[in-house]
């Protein structure tokens, strides 16, 4: 049987979403010369090149970059390779994306919605803080104690990072807590004096955004 479409790029995205739609749908390396439809799986940086390939007929999954003429559908999550449930994550759609590579998408759980060209950079730049920095922060943090010789019983930091999430998914801003939350200046002078300069300024910038 003919594949619906190619995923071209065997990444974290391309394996995740190949594992997810079986056989119905074909994997091919960035080399690749597949006729058909074409979704293309490959670093932000190599779309331009690519997508001059399959010109008219592919898709790409950038959620910053756009390309003239060329459709995007960004599915808003940090893939490991692996097919996974993906049930209520948004999926960011961009210029015309042709219905078997949409219909592909809401079939393993992503809720489409449009995305204008203009928002495109704004809607990333907050992913990216929801995620890669939020990771930043957390690793940063585990790697501060260690390197202090402090040693935290049990899963550590991340009981923490649960509760904080889960809160703030319930009651919104209200869910925050801290002394920032609470104005109590004396622990957060404390607090920033004990870390490193560079940590000590995204302590205090971060802490007052909120
Ligand atoms: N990772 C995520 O969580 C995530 C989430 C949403 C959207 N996206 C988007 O999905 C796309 C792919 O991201 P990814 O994380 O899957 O990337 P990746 O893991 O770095 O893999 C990209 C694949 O592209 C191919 N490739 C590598 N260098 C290339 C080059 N110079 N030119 C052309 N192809 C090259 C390779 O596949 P072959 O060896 O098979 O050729 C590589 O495995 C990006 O546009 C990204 O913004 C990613």
């Amino acid at each position: 049987m003919e594949p619906l479409f190619t995923i071209l790029g065997r990444g974290r995205a391309g394996r995740a979403l190949a594992e997810a739609w079986g056989g119905r749908v074909a994997l091919a390396p960035h080399e690749a010369d597949p006729g058909g439809l074409v979704l293309l799986a490959v670093p932000d940086h190599a779309i331009p090149c690519q997508a001059a390939r399959f010109q008219g007929r592919c898709v790409h999954l950038s959620g910053s970059l756009h390309l003239q003429d060329v459709p995007s559908a960004h599915p808003l999550t940090s893939f490991r390779g692996r097919a996974e449930d993906w049930g209520g994550t948004p999926l960011a759609l961009t210029g015309s994306v042709p219905e078997p590579i949409r219909e592909a998408f809401v079939a393993v759980g992503f809720l489409p919605f449009e995305l204008p060209v203009d928002q495109k950079a704004l809607y990333h730049a907050c992913a990216v803080l929801t995620s890669g920095h939020a990771a930043s922060l957390w690793l940063g943090a585990a790697r501060l104690l260690a390197e202090a010789g402090l040693e935290l019983p049990g899963r550590g930091l991340l009981p923490l990072a649960e509760a904080t999430l889960a809160n703030v998914a319930r009651e919104g801003a209200r869910g925050r807590t801290g002394p920032f939350v609470r104005g109590d200046e004396a622990t957060i002078q404390r607090d920033a004096e004990a870390l490193p300069e560079a940590w000590r300024r995204v302590f205090l910038e971060l802490g007052r955004l909120g």
